[in-house]
């Protein structure tokens, strides 16, 4: 089955036909989805649609542009959330210093306990990293080793070199993959993907955002995934089938889930 490690369905994008669109995933060959919380709002939506759809897990977690709302009230309000039913990790949390939309040392204070809410729930974290690679990194590694090796997670839509892939499996993570590989300017992830241990590869949609060719600049979703296998088996020489079976495997791994989780009720 296919499993997508990282969407974002309770978004607006999703408003007019959002039931329709995830009763047919699973017909279309697509077993798990994992909603990301980006706000608190959305961190609330996406527990409710955890509750709602069986096939549907949850992370919950403030990204970095959203950081100015984010209070020790919230910091409670995540934890608390994260006890739900069906959410497997916090996220996504990092540093976006290409928008900038709140000022870097406050999205490294929150970034940071975020991560120390992951250490202390025993999940791992879903990393946004926008042109912040060195910083990340550096906190990413920090904060790794103080845990003693027990911070662990996704390093999602990875945009990094070959080099910081390396970096990031080293410790353990794994590398989220999506549209972009089908883009004719993903020559950086089509190395990446290349080069990277198979064993910590997992992919993504970042649904409604980043459709695959042919989709591109259409809304996604995770039956689109198809074309993302597609691309990677071809530069791994590997079949889409055991592509598909060893992301969802790695997918698994990732978010601790069991061969047959919540998804097999119903
Ligand atoms: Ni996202």
């Amino acid at each position: 089955m296919i499993f997508d490690t990282h969407a974002h369905y309770d978004d607006k994008a999703f408003d007019e036909d959002r039931d329709a669109v995830l009763s047919s995933l699973k017909g279309n060959g697509v077993g798990v989805a994992v909603n990301i919380g980006a706000d608190m709002a959305s961190s609330r939506r996406t527990v409710e649609l955890a509750a709602r759809y069986p096939f549907l897990y949850g992370a919950v977690g403030v990204h970095p542009d959203a950081s100015a709302e984010l209070d020790e009230a919230g910091m409670e309000e995540l934890s608390c959330l994260a006890d739900r039913e069906g959410i497997v990790a916090i996220g996504e949390i990092g540093l976006d210093y290409y928008w900038d939309t709140a000022p870097r040392e406050l999205q490294k204070y929150w970034f940071e306990r975020q991560l120390a809410l992951a250490l202390e729930k025993d999940l791992p974290v879903v990393i946004h990293s926008r042109e912040a690679a060195e910083e990340t990194l550096n906190i990413m590694r920090r904060t790794y080793q103080a845990s003693g090796g027990k911070l662990r997670g996704v390093i999602h839509c990875f945009s990094g070199s070959a080099e910081l892939a390396r970096e990031y499996t080293g410790m353990g993570f794994y590398i989220g993959v999506g549209g972009v590989v089908t883009f004719k300017n993903g020559r950086k992830l089509k190395e990446v993907v290349e080069k990277m241990p198979l064993e910590r590869l997992v992919i993504e949609t970042d649904c409604p955002y980043l459709a695959p060719v042919p989709f591109r600049g259409k809304r996604n979703d995770s039956t689109l995934l198809t074309f993302v296998i597609e691309e990677i088996a071809r530069l791994r020489g590997l079949s889409a089938e055991e592509t598909e079976r060893i992301s969802e495997r790695n997918a698994r791994a990732l978010y601790g889930l069991p061969e047959k989780g919540k998804e097999w009720q119903s």
